[in-house]
Order: structure tokens, then sequence, then C-alpha cells
């Protein structure tokens, strides 16, 4: 780490309180620094994530953990197939009282989404909701409202297909910052999370309610010192390139052949805007290429898709994607 920029950083207050969540998660959740690191950078740089796993990998507890530590309002949405649009946006009551109508909102009206099994939703339900993530603010009965910043949507999905399920279109995952895949952990993190849970059950009856360590105001300050972290020309070509590669050009060539659709240019702008949180988070001024390679697999997982042979063949996106940083040039 650069000493002097980590001197100018370390007097940001914002800075403090925001690695102070990102340290409380990390004792929080076994084995899960990179998906903390990636829920802070999506806060910081208005993303939203996609968490992929198997039941009970610390999908929801990681979202819970995060949100109790910020005070912003939280909200849980469980998907179902019975889901309505005005179930998440909100809709107009008739007040009889009043004799009219007055907009009662729904729980997007709040700041951190938690959306558990959001494949289960209806189609309709999800264009709702990813609406509400592009465009920061929902439109009812053709009046449109803001929503609060920052605002955060996470939703989580198991990777089994069930009977009732309604895969996120790709065009649709192109919303989220981050795709991130969770595995079952290993034997010593197993045995690391099974002391933890059964020491939090002990401490249960004098449990305190965890106070928040960072709030709205010092997330906005964050954003508005990350922006002015340092891309430099030669970052900026290695994002372009490594994007480019999804699509054929450059060195990716042979592994491009399998990608039936290729990254759009969300995938560069999230990947720039991501590398700056990092490096902010990081105490540097700049990015450097490490970062933007580091957080490629998360950026693009979702953004791409692979041709039905290299599926046949049990290649998997993030395979291909591990071969295009290979080939791909940094400088
Ligand atoms: N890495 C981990 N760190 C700490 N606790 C963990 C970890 N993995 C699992 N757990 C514990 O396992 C339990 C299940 O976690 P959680 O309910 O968050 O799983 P989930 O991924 O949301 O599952 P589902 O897909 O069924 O909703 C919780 O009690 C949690 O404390
Ligand atoms: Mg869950």
């Amino acid at each position: 780490m650069n000493a002097d920029s980590d001197a100018a950083t370390a007097s940001s207050a914002a800075h403090k309180s925001l690695r102070h969540v990102q340290q409380s998660l990390e004792k929080q959740l076994i084995g899960l620094d990179t998906l903390v690191e990636r829920l802070l950078v999506a806060l910081l740089s208005g993303g939203h994530m996609l968490i992929e796993g198997p039941p009970g990998v610390a999908k929801t507890r990681t979202i819970k953990c995060f949100a109790d530590l910020l005070s912003v309002q939280f909200v849980r949405i469980q998907a179902t197939p019975d889901l309505l649009p005005a179930d998440i946006t909100g809709t107009d009551m008739y007040q009889q009282q009043s004799g009219q109508f007055t907009f009662l909102p729904g729980p997007l009206f709040n700041q951190i989404i938690l959306v558990d099994e959001v494949n289960r939703a209806p189609p309709k339900v999800q264009s709702a909701l990813l609406e509400a993530m592009g465009e920061r603010q929902i439109t009812t009965s053709g009046v449109t409202r803001k929503l609060e910043e920052p605002f955060l949507v996470a939703a989580t999905q198991n990777p089994i297909e069930h009977e009732g399920t309604y895969p996120l279109p790709e065009a649709q995952l192109d919303r989220f910052m981050f795709f991130i895949h969770l595995d079952l952990p290993d034997v010593d993190n197993e045995r690391r999370i099974l002391d933890q849970v059964l020491t939090e059950a002990a401490e249960q009856s004098e449990a305190q309610a965890v106070t928040p360590i960072a709030d709205s105001q010092s997330i906005l300050q964050a954003r508005r010192e990350l922006s002015s972290v340092f891309i430099s020309e030669a970052v900026r070509d290695y994002i372009v390139r490594l994007v480019g590669a999804t699509r054929g050009y450059g060195a990716g060539g042979v592994s491009a052949d399998s990608i039936a659709q290729a990254a759009s240019p969300r995938a560069s702008i999230n990947l720039a805007l991501a590398a700056q949180a990092t490096a902010w988070l990081d105490g540097r001024e700049f990015v450097t290429p490490d970062d933007v390679a580091s957080l490629a697999p998360d950026v693009l997982c979702g953004r791409i898709a692979l041709d039905y042979k290299a599926r046949a063949s049990g290649i998997s996106t993030r395979d291909v994607i591990q071969t295009l940083l290979e080939t791909t040039p940094r400088v």
C-alpha cells in the first residue's frame, strides 16, 4: 500500500467507518472476505448484487449482518410465485374517510433490499425490481417517486432449478454489478462456522442490539471521495481490452468463440466503478490492473452467456473468463 495515499484517506472519517464495517462483517462471516468486500464495493459505487449458492451457505445471514451494521432502512422480501409488482412497489389505496387515493409505499422504498430467492418471483415482479435498480425510481399510476440513496438490492438464488422458478434473463442480469457464486465451505471453515454459531447461541441471553457503525451520510461522503480515485489511461485500456475479449477481439479469440452473448458496455463501466471503490477501501488513490483483474470474474460472470456446445462440454463461464484474463495483456 502506498504510504502517502494511505495517509490521505486515513484521515477520512468515512473511510474509517466503512473499513470498520468491513472488519466487523469479516468476523461474523467465516471465509467470506471476498463477498464482504464486494458487498461494500457495491454499496459504495451504487451497484447491486446477485448471490447464488446452495442452501445454508450464509447468503441471508450476510445481508442481514451487513444491514445491521448500517443505520439505513432495511427490508427483506421473500420472493414467491404469487408475488405481484404492487406488493413491492406500493400502490394507491382508496381512503374511505377522505374519498381520495393515497400512495402506500411498498418495501422497495427502503435502502437495503434483500430479495431472497429472486428466481421464484414471476417475470413482472422481476422487471419491476430491475427497473427500480436501474432507474432508482418507481413509477405507479403515472407518478414517479425517487428512491432514497444509498439504495442497494441484494438478491439471492439457489442454483438448483426447482419447479416454479423463473430464471433471470441474461439481459436483466446485466443490471447487477456483481454475480457472486458461493460454494460449500471446506472442512476447516465448516468447523469455525460451527464454533461460531454455538457461541452465538450461548451468548443469546445476554445479546445486545448491534450498534450501527456507518450511516447514509458516511456512505454518500465515501462515494464523493472515491469518485476522484485515479484510473490511468493504461488501466482504462485494459478494462476495454478485457471486455472486448468477450466479443472476440484481441488475444481471447479461441475462448471467445464459445461465448454466445458478450459483455455490454455496462461491464466496462461497472469494472471501472468497482475498481475505484476497491482501491478507495484499500486506502489507495489510484486503480491498478490487479484491481480490475480480481474483480473481472464477479463482474463479467452474469453478463456473458456460453453457447450450447460449450455448456454441453462442461465448460463454465468462469473457466472462459479465466482464460480471457490469462490471454489478455495487462499493459
Ligand atoms: N460462512 C459462514 N459464516 C458464518 N455462519 C455461517 C456461514 N455459513 C453458514 N453459516 C450459518 O449457517 C446458517 C444458514 O445460513 P443462511 O440462512 O444465511 O443460509 P442461506 O444461504 O440463506 O440458505 P437458504 O438458501 O436456504 O436460504 C446460519 O445459521 C449461519 O449462521
Ligand atoms: Mg436464505
